[in-house]
């Protein structure tokens, strides 16, 4: 049985016949370097845009398309029944349409009638093919048989065209499948969640802001751990320089009040919202349109206007009852002293449902891969997650974020 004993996980990757398939042998290695039994399953035309040796090289295993090969060893059901995860990256609009049918032409259909392990289809292909009715019906379908199918980045496509359908990250397709692999729960299936990351800046001139030292990593690690317990993940990102979650659709922003308006339309789609933006307290009240020279003289001080509250309000709007407002809404709370009981306070001011408390300092929160935390929920409840990787407390958040969602 897959999975058992000391022996390396079992992937199979899927190949499909996209220009992205280039991007899969990068995905390749990722999984072979980090202790992964690879078996790549491309389809025969898959191989005119990256051939079996490359395959074969990469995974140290044999490669065919065909069931008509090593016939002996039964590989049209063995290799399916075998696997621990089977991923599909590019998966083109002919394999998803084929996936959705039940058809078996090849190996890696039959590979995937078989499977009895998480499926991951990472769908690559030009945008009026994404948005054709008849693969949105495929993705739809797929879905509710459990698949976790990767929403496609948004970007340049092949020609000179942009627009959805680009393979995410091959790194980002790795992380989700390390934590479907891992066993995280698929709790957040058909849920759309928006987590907010970064940090604004508030322009003083053209050139000069008023910023904050996040990085965004932990907000990203909140949108990829969401994608892989299966949401529909929004993530309004302030000056982060990292590469997008693979399946998060990304909103950029630059200043408070653009996140304020980013946040608060895709809430209104939402099921939870987590706000792990650092956003400025203040703003400068009048930024300059022009470059201040220091020759100008004496450097006038700069005038400050209090930003809102983007958190406070969102749990505003939903206490008066506005319609549709989140289920769930989730706030982080970076504090220096006193922490517990300023969490506590920041939990009822802004009148949310859990709050994430994490110590700054010490080498912990800003720029590091690391966290610790306190989750506090508003009935009092208080959730200590030790230091660990920033995507084990993300993991921990939706876990109390799923508890909460009808
Ligand atoms: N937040 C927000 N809008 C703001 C400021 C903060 O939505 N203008 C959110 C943050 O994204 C975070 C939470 O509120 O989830 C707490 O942020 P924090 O800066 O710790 O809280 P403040 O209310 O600004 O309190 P403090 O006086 O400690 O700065």
């Amino acid at each position: 049985m897959a999975g058992e004993g000391p022996s390396r996980p079992r992937v199979v990757l899927g190949v499909g016949a996209g220009i992205a398939a280039y991007k899969a042998c990068e995905l390749l290695r990722l999984f072979t370097e980090s202790g992964h039994e690879v078996r790549v399953v491309p389809t025969r035309d898959a191989l005119r845009f990256v051939g079996e040796p490359t395959w074969a090289a990469l995974s140290g295993s044999p490669v065919t398309s065909e069931v008509w090969e090593s016939v002996h060893e039964v590989p049209h059901v063995r290799i399916g029944q075998a696997a621990d995860l089977v991923v599909v990256a590019p998966a083109t609009a002919d394999i998803l349409a084929k996936a959705a049918h039940g058809l078996a032409g090849d190996l890696l259909t039959n590979t995937l009638l078989t499977a009895r392990c998480p499926v991951v289809l990472a769908p690559a292909m030009h945008t009026e093919m994404w948005e054709h009715p008849a693969t949105r019906a495929n993705v739809a379908t797929l879905r509710e048989r459990g698949t976790l199918v990767i929403d496609p980045a948004v970007g340049r496509l092949t020609g000179a065209d942009t627009g959805p359908g680009r393979l995410p990250d091959p790194r980002e397709i790795f992380e989700v499948c390390r934590g479907v692999l891992a066993g995280r729960p698929r709790d957040l299936a058909g849920r759309h969640v928006v987590v907010s990351a970064g940090g604004t800046r508030e322009a003083i001139d053209p050139v000069r802001y008023i910023g904050n030292r996040s990085s965004g990593l932990q907000g990203y690690a909140l949108a990829r751990t969401a994608v892989a317990r299966g949401a529909r993940v929004t993530l309004v990102a302030a000056n982060v320089a990292l590469p997008d979650p693979a399946g998060a659709a990304v909103v950029r922003v630059e200043s408070a009040a653009e996140l304020r308006t980013a946040v608060l339309e895709a809430a209104e789609r939402a099921d939870a919202v987590v706000m792990a933006a650092a956003v400025a307290d203040f703003r400068p009240i009048a930024a300059s349109d022009s470059k201040i020279k220091k020759t100008s003289g004496e450097p006038e001080p700069i005038r400050l206007a209090k930003n809102p509250d983007i958190l406070a309000e969102l749990c505003d709007r939903r206490r008066e009852g506005r319609k549709p407002s989140p289920e769930v809404i989730a706030g982080f709370a970076a504090e220096t002293d006193d922490v517990l009981a300023n969490g506590r306070a920041k939990l009822e001011r802004k009148g949310c449902d859990l709050l994430v408390v994490n110590q700054v300092g010490g080498g912990l929160a800003f720029g590091t891969p690391d966290n610790a935390a306190v989750i506090l929920a508003a009935g009092g409840e208080a959730v200590e997650v030790p230091r660990g990787p920033k995507e084990e407390l993300a993991d921990t958040l939706w876990g109390l974020v799923a508890a909460r969602l009808f």
